[in-house]
Protein backbone atom coordinates (compact mmCIF):
# COMPACT_ATOMS: atom_id res chain seq x y z
CA UNK A 1 0.00 0.00 0.00
CA UNK A 2 1.15 3.30 -0.70
CA UNK A 3 2.14 5.66 2.19
CA UNK A 4 -0.69 8.22 3.13
CA UNK A 5 0.64 11.51 1.09
CA UNK A 6 1.73 9.61 -2.00
CA UNK A 7 -1.76 8.19 -2.06
CA UNK A 8 -3.75 11.13 -1.69
CA UNK A 9 -1.04 13.46 -3.62
CA UNK A 10 -2.19 10.73 -6.60
CA UNK A 11 -5.78 10.95 -6.42
CA UNK A 12 -5.39 14.50 -6.34
CA UNK A 13 -3.80 14.63 -9.58
CA UNK A 14 -6.77 13.09 -10.89
CA UNK A 15 -9.14 16.00 -9.85
CA UNK A 16 -7.08 19.19 -9.56
CA UNK A 17 -8.96 21.06 -12.20
CA UNK A 18 -11.99 20.57 -10.78
CA UNK A 19 -11.57 20.67 -7.11
CA UNK A 20 -9.53 23.70 -5.71
CA UNK A 21 -6.65 22.92 -3.29
CA UNK A 22 -8.68 24.49 0.02
CA UNK A 23 -11.34 22.04 -0.45
CA UNK A 24 -8.82 19.23 -1.13
CA UNK A 25 -7.37 19.53 2.33
CA UNK A 26 -10.37 18.84 3.52
CA UNK A 27 -11.13 15.49 1.76
CA UNK A 28 -8.14 14.45 2.15
CA UNK A 29 -8.39 12.87 5.56
CA UNK A 30 -11.78 11.28 4.87
CA UNK A 31 -10.47 9.83 1.68
CA UNK A 32 -7.51 8.17 3.55
CA UNK A 33 -9.76 6.81 5.95
CA UNK A 34 -12.12 5.52 3.68
CA UNK A 35 -9.66 3.65 1.02
CA UNK A 36 -8.74 1.62 4.47
CA UNK A 37 -11.73 1.00 5.31
CA UNK A 38 -12.65 -0.66 1.95
CA UNK A 39 -10.10 -2.90 2.95
CA UNK A 40 -10.69 -3.37 6.30
CA UNK A 41 -14.76 -4.24 5.71
CA UNK A 42 -13.75 -6.12 2.34
CA UNK A 43 -16.44 -3.11 0.99
CA UNK A 44 -16.70 -1.83 -2.72
CA UNK A 45 -18.18 1.54 -3.25
CA UNK A 46 -20.85 2.14 -5.97
CA UNK A 47 -21.23 5.51 -6.89
CA UNK A 48 -23.54 7.48 -9.38
CA UNK A 49 -22.24 9.93 -12.26
CA UNK A 50 -24.13 12.64 -10.20
CA UNK A 51 -21.81 12.07 -7.15
CA UNK A 52 -18.91 14.70 -6.70
CA UNK A 53 -15.49 14.19 -8.04
CA UNK A 54 -13.85 13.87 -4.87
CA UNK A 55 -16.43 10.50 -4.21
CA UNK A 56 -16.65 9.27 -7.68
CA UNK A 57 -12.96 9.83 -8.95
CA UNK A 58 -11.06 9.17 -6.20
CA UNK A 59 -12.84 6.20 -3.73
CA UNK A 60 -15.52 4.71 -5.59
CA UNK A 61 -15.14 1.33 -7.14
CA UNK A 62 -17.67 1.35 -9.86
CA UNK A 63 -19.40 4.33 -11.34
CA UNK A 64 -21.66 4.85 -13.89
CA UNK A 65 -25.82 5.63 -14.54
CA UNK A 66 -28.39 3.62 -13.23
CA UNK A 67 -28.36 0.90 -15.55
CA UNK A 68 -24.38 0.25 -15.12
CA UNK A 69 -25.09 0.57 -11.39
CA UNK A 70 -27.80 -2.13 -11.61
CA UNK A 71 -25.52 -4.49 -13.49
CA UNK A 72 -22.47 -3.99 -11.76
CA UNK A 73 -24.10 -4.80 -8.17
CA UNK A 74 -24.75 -8.22 -9.07
CA UNK A 75 -21.44 -8.62 -10.27
CA UNK A 76 -20.09 -6.74 -6.75
CA UNK A 77 -17.79 -9.75 -5.13
CA UNK A 78 -17.24 -7.51 -2.09
CA UNK A 79 -19.34 -8.46 1.41
CA UNK A 80 -20.42 -4.78 2.03
CA UNK A 81 -21.88 -2.36 -0.93
CA UNK A 82 -22.02 1.11 -0.32
CA UNK A 83 -23.86 2.89 -2.65
CA UNK A 84 -22.96 6.55 -3.15
CA UNK A 85 -26.02 7.58 -4.96
CA UNK A 86 -30.11 7.85 -3.83
CA UNK A 87 -32.29 5.94 -2.07
CA UNK A 88 -33.83 3.71 -4.57
CA UNK A 89 -30.66 2.52 -6.28
CA UNK A 90 -29.43 1.06 -3.25
CA UNK A 91 -33.19 -0.75 -2.81
CA UNK A 92 -31.99 -2.01 -5.83
CA UNK A 93 -28.44 -3.34 -5.51
CA UNK A 94 -29.78 -5.04 -2.13
CA UNK A 95 -32.65 -6.48 -4.49
CA UNK A 96 -29.92 -7.88 -6.75
CA UNK A 97 -28.04 -8.77 -3.30
CA UNK A 98 -30.28 -10.09 -0.85
CA UNK A 99 -27.31 -11.83 0.91
CA UNK A 100 -24.46 -8.61 1.28
CA UNK A 101 -24.96 -6.00 3.54
CA UNK A 102 -25.73 -2.57 1.08
CA UNK A 103 -25.49 0.56 2.68
CA UNK A 104 -26.88 3.78 1.98
CA UNK A 105 -24.55 6.81 4.16
CA UNK A 106 -28.00 9.00 3.97
CA UNK A 107 -31.26 7.31 4.55
CA UNK A 108 -33.08 11.02 3.36
CA UNK A 109 -31.09 10.16 0.15
CA UNK A 110 -34.45 10.34 -1.65
CA UNK A 111 -35.98 11.18 -5.42
CA UNK A 112 -38.94 13.46 -6.43
CA UNK A 113 -39.67 10.88 -9.04
CA UNK A 114 -39.85 7.92 -6.36
CA UNK A 115 -41.34 9.99 -4.21
CA UNK A 116 -44.55 10.80 -6.86
CA UNK A 117 -46.07 7.71 -7.09
CA UNK A 118 -47.26 4.75 -4.48
CA UNK A 119 -47.77 0.92 -4.93
CA UNK A 120 -51.40 1.37 -4.32
CA UNK A 121 -51.29 3.79 -7.84
CA UNK A 122 -50.00 1.34 -9.50
CA UNK A 123 -52.71 -0.83 -8.70
CA UNK A 124 -55.44 1.71 -9.51
CA UNK A 125 -53.24 2.45 -13.37
CA UNK A 126 -53.74 -1.20 -13.60
CA UNK A 127 -57.60 -0.99 -13.02
CA UNK A 128 -58.03 1.93 -15.11
CA UNK A 129 -56.30 0.33 -18.02
CA UNK A 130 -56.81 -3.68 -17.60
CA UNK A 131 -54.47 -5.84 -19.50
CA UNK A 132 -51.64 -3.12 -20.38
CA UNK A 133 -48.19 -3.94 -19.22
CA UNK A 134 -46.62 -1.81 -16.19
CA UNK A 135 -43.23 -0.41 -17.32
CA UNK A 136 -41.43 1.54 -14.32
CA UNK A 137 -38.53 3.79 -14.17
CA UNK A 138 -36.09 2.57 -11.88
CA UNK A 139 -36.36 5.68 -9.64
CA UNK A 140 -39.43 4.42 -7.74
CA UNK A 141 -39.51 2.06 -4.43
CA UNK A 142 -39.06 -1.34 -4.14
CA UNK A 143 -42.48 -1.15 -3.88
CA UNK A 144 -43.73 0.54 -6.95
CA UNK A 145 -41.34 -2.09 -8.77
CA UNK A 146 -43.27 -5.10 -7.23
CA UNK A 147 -46.15 -4.17 -8.99
CA UNK A 148 -44.88 -3.60 -12.00
CA UNK A 149 -43.68 -5.77 -15.42
CA UNK A 150 -40.24 -5.01 -16.01
CA UNK A 151 -38.72 -1.56 -14.93
CA UNK A 152 -36.19 0.32 -17.11
CA UNK A 153 -33.95 3.45 -17.11
CA UNK A 154 -33.10 6.11 -18.77
CA UNK A 155 -30.72 4.15 -21.01
CA UNK A 156 -32.87 1.10 -22.08
CA UNK A 157 -36.22 2.73 -21.60
CA UNK A 158 -37.16 2.79 -25.71
CA UNK A 159 -35.61 -0.48 -25.50
CA UNK A 160 -37.41 -2.13 -22.91
CA UNK A 161 -40.94 -1.17 -23.98
CA UNK A 162 -40.75 -2.14 -27.55
CA UNK A 163 -39.30 -5.81 -26.01
CA UNK A 164 -42.86 -6.36 -24.50
CA UNK A 165 -44.36 -6.36 -28.67
CA UNK A 166 -47.44 -4.95 -27.61
CA UNK A 167 -49.30 -1.70 -28.83
CA UNK A 168 -49.73 0.34 -25.34
CA UNK A 169 -48.06 0.36 -22.20
CA UNK A 170 -48.29 2.20 -19.04
CA UNK A 171 -45.09 3.86 -18.39
CA UNK A 172 -44.31 5.37 -15.01
CA UNK A 173 -43.79 7.58 -12.74
CA UNK A 174 -41.64 9.96 -15.24
CA UNK A 175 -44.34 12.26 -17.06
CA UNK A 176 -41.32 13.57 -19.64
CA UNK A 177 -39.26 10.17 -19.99
CA UNK A 178 -42.83 8.59 -21.55
CA UNK A 179 -42.89 11.30 -23.72
CA UNK A 180 -39.72 11.58 -25.01
CA UNK A 181 -40.10 7.61 -25.64
CA UNK A 182 -43.25 7.94 -27.28
CA UNK A 183 -41.51 10.76 -29.74
CA UNK A 184 -39.13 7.74 -30.33
CA UNK A 185 -41.32 4.56 -30.93
CA UNK A 186 -44.93 3.54 -32.58
CA UNK A 187 -45.78 2.33 -28.95
CA UNK A 188 -48.64 4.00 -27.23
CA UNK A 189 -47.75 4.94 -23.71
CA UNK A 190 -50.13 6.12 -20.87
CA UNK A 191 -47.88 7.99 -18.46
CA UNK A 192 -48.01 9.54 -14.57
CA UNK A 193 -47.57 13.09 -13.74
CA UNK A 194 -44.19 12.49 -11.85
CA UNK A 195 -41.21 14.87 -12.75
CA UNK A 196 -37.99 15.22 -11.61
CA UNK A 197 -37.13 17.99 -9.71
CA UNK A 198 -33.72 18.96 -10.82
CA UNK A 199 -34.30 18.45 -15.33
CA UNK A 200 -38.24 19.56 -14.87
CA UNK A 201 -36.28 23.43 -15.01
CA UNK A 202 -34.50 23.54 -17.94
CA UNK A 203 -36.41 25.32 -20.42
CA UNK A 204 -36.01 25.61 -24.34
CA UNK A 205 -35.45 29.23 -23.09
CA UNK A 206 -32.35 28.14 -21.44
CA UNK A 207 -31.07 26.49 -24.55
CA UNK A 208 -31.53 29.46 -27.07
CA UNK A 209 -29.97 31.86 -24.50
CA UNK A 210 -26.87 29.06 -24.51
CA UNK A 211 -26.52 29.10 -27.61
CA UNK A 212 -26.55 32.52 -28.70
CA UNK A 213 -23.78 33.42 -25.76
CA UNK A 214 -21.78 30.26 -26.67
CA UNK A 215 -21.15 29.84 -30.55
CA UNK A 216 -21.10 26.10 -31.71
CA UNK A 217 -21.72 24.79 -27.95
CA UNK A 218 -23.14 21.02 -28.08
CA UNK A 219 -26.51 20.17 -26.25
CA UNK A 220 -26.54 17.40 -24.60
CA UNK A 221 -30.37 16.84 -22.13
CA UNK A 222 -31.29 13.95 -20.16
CA UNK A 223 -34.57 12.22 -20.93
CA UNK A 224 -36.44 13.41 -17.98
CA UNK A 225 -36.31 16.92 -19.19
CA UNK A 226 -39.10 18.18 -20.77
CA UNK A 227 -39.88 17.00 -24.40
CA UNK A 228 -39.34 20.89 -26.03
CA UNK A 229 -36.02 21.00 -24.34
CA UNK A 230 -35.00 17.54 -25.66
CA UNK A 231 -36.24 19.03 -28.72
CA UNK A 232 -34.10 21.67 -28.94
CA UNK A 233 -31.03 19.93 -28.04
CA UNK A 234 -28.67 17.77 -30.02
CA UNK A 235 -28.68 15.07 -28.56
CA UNK A 236 -30.62 12.97 -25.19
CA UNK A 237 -29.24 10.11 -23.62
CA UNK A 238 -28.83 8.60 -19.88
CA UNK A 239 -25.90 10.49 -18.00
CA UNK A 240 -23.94 7.49 -19.14
CA UNK A 241 -24.99 7.89 -23.30
CA UNK A 242 -23.89 12.01 -22.39
CA UNK A 243 -20.37 10.61 -21.18
CA UNK A 244 -19.78 8.67 -23.99
CA UNK A 245 -21.08 11.39 -26.34
CA UNK A 246 -18.53 13.94 -25.18
CA UNK A 247 -15.98 11.13 -25.56
CA UNK A 248 -16.60 10.32 -28.97
CA UNK A 249 -17.63 13.15 -30.64
CA UNK A 250 -15.91 15.31 -28.71
CA UNK A 251 -17.58 18.49 -29.30
CA UNK A 252 -15.05 21.59 -28.87
CA UNK A 253 -17.30 23.18 -26.23
CA UNK A 254 -20.64 21.57 -24.74
CA UNK A 255 -23.27 21.92 -22.22
CA UNK A 256 -25.08 18.99 -20.08
CA UNK A 257 -28.61 20.11 -19.36
CA UNK A 258 -28.71 17.66 -15.87
CA UNK A 259 -26.93 17.94 -12.73
CA UNK A 260 -24.13 19.72 -11.63
CA UNK A 261 -21.36 17.16 -10.91
CA UNK A 262 -21.95 15.39 -14.58
CA UNK A 263 -19.79 18.18 -16.39
CA UNK A 264 -16.81 17.83 -13.62
CA UNK A 265 -16.64 14.06 -13.39
CA UNK A 266 -16.79 14.41 -17.29
CA UNK A 267 -14.46 17.25 -17.66
CA UNK A 268 -11.58 15.37 -15.66
CA UNK A 269 -11.78 12.80 -18.79
CA UNK A 270 -11.47 15.86 -21.25
CA UNK A 271 -9.30 18.47 -20.55
CA UNK A 272 -9.88 19.59 -23.85
CA UNK A 273 -13.53 20.17 -24.30
CA UNK A 274 -15.06 23.23 -22.82
CA UNK A 275 -17.85 22.81 -20.35
CA UNK A 276 -20.51 25.39 -20.34
CA UNK A 277 -22.10 25.04 -16.77
CA UNK A 278 -25.82 26.11 -16.14
CA UNK A 279 -27.17 23.31 -14.38
CA UNK A 280 -29.24 22.20 -11.17
CA UNK A 281 -27.97 20.61 -8.47
CA UNK A 282 -29.96 17.41 -6.97
CA UNK A 283 -30.04 17.71 -3.04
CA UNK A 284 -30.86 14.25 -2.82
CA UNK A 285 -27.68 13.26 -4.24
CA UNK A 286 -25.79 15.99 -2.34
CA UNK A 287 -26.87 14.46 0.67
CA UNK A 288 -24.02 11.81 0.20
CA UNK A 289 -20.71 13.27 1.40
CA UNK A 290 -17.01 11.85 1.99
CA UNK A 291 -17.65 12.06 5.70
CA UNK A 292 -20.93 9.85 5.56
CA UNK A 293 -19.23 7.17 3.66
CA UNK A 294 -16.57 7.23 5.82
CA UNK A 295 -19.27 6.52 9.14
CA UNK A 296 -21.47 4.30 6.99
CA UNK A 297 -18.46 1.79 6.46
CA UNK A 298 -17.21 2.63 10.51
CA UNK A 299 -20.37 2.30 11.78
CA UNK A 300 -22.60 0.05 9.21
CA UNK A 301 -25.39 2.02 8.92
CA UNK A 302 -27.41 2.62 7.08
CA UNK A 303 -28.23 -1.20 6.36
CA UNK A 304 -30.93 -1.31 3.78
CA UNK A 305 -33.90 -3.95 4.18
CA UNK A 306 -36.55 -4.48 1.87
CA UNK A 307 -39.94 -6.07 2.70
CA UNK A 308 -39.24 -9.78 1.79
CA UNK A 309 -43.06 -9.75 0.75
CA UNK A 310 -42.45 -6.91 -1.69
CA UNK A 311 -38.86 -8.02 -2.51
CA UNK A 312 -39.48 -11.38 -5.19
CA UNK A 313 -41.86 -9.36 -7.18
CA UNK A 314 -39.63 -6.41 -7.07
CA UNK A 315 -36.36 -8.29 -7.83
CA UNK A 316 -38.39 -9.99 -10.73
CA UNK A 317 -39.33 -6.30 -12.47
CA UNK A 318 -35.56 -5.46 -12.59
CA UNK A 319 -34.02 -8.96 -13.60
CA UNK A 320 -36.58 -8.85 -16.98
CA UNK A 321 -35.09 -5.67 -17.41
CA UNK A 322 -31.62 -7.21 -16.98
CA UNK A 323 -32.06 -9.80 -19.25
CA UNK A 324 -32.82 -7.78 -22.15
P1 LIG B 1 -29.32 7.84 -15.26
O1 LIG B 1 -29.87 6.46 -15.22
O2 LIG B 1 -29.31 8.42 -16.64
O3 LIG B 1 -27.96 7.88 -14.63
O4 LIG B 1 -30.28 8.81 -14.45
C1 LIG B 1 -30.54 8.64 -13.10
C2 LIG B 1 -31.11 9.86 -12.52
O5 LIG B 1 -31.47 9.91 -11.38
C3 LIG B 1 -31.21 11.00 -13.39
O6 LIG B 1 -31.76 12.06 -12.74
FE1 LIG C 1 -34.29 11.91 -8.64
FE2 LIG C 1 -33.93 13.94 -10.30
FE3 LIG C 1 -32.29 13.65 -8.24
FE4 LIG C 1 -32.19 11.93 -10.31
S1 LIG C 1 -31.70 14.08 -10.33
S2 LIG C 1 -32.17 11.40 -8.14
S3 LIG C 1 -34.35 11.81 -10.87
S4 LIG C 1 -34.50 14.07 -8.13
Amino acid sequence: MLDMPTRTAALYGRVRKVVPPMEWAAFSADIDAILDLKEKRDAVILAHNYQTPEIFHCVADIVGDSLALARKAVEAEAEVIVLAGVHFMAETAKLLNPEKTVLIPDTGAGCSLADSITAEDVRLMRARYPGVPVVTYVNTSAAVKAESDICCTSGNARQVVESLGVPRVIMLPDEYLAQNIAAETDVEIIAWKGHCEVHERFTPTDIRELREAHPGVSVLAHPECPPEVVAEADFAGSTAAMSDYVGQAKPRRVVLMTECSMSDNVAVHHPEVEFIRPCNLCPHMKRITLGNIRTALEENRYAVEIDPQVAGRARQAVERMLAI
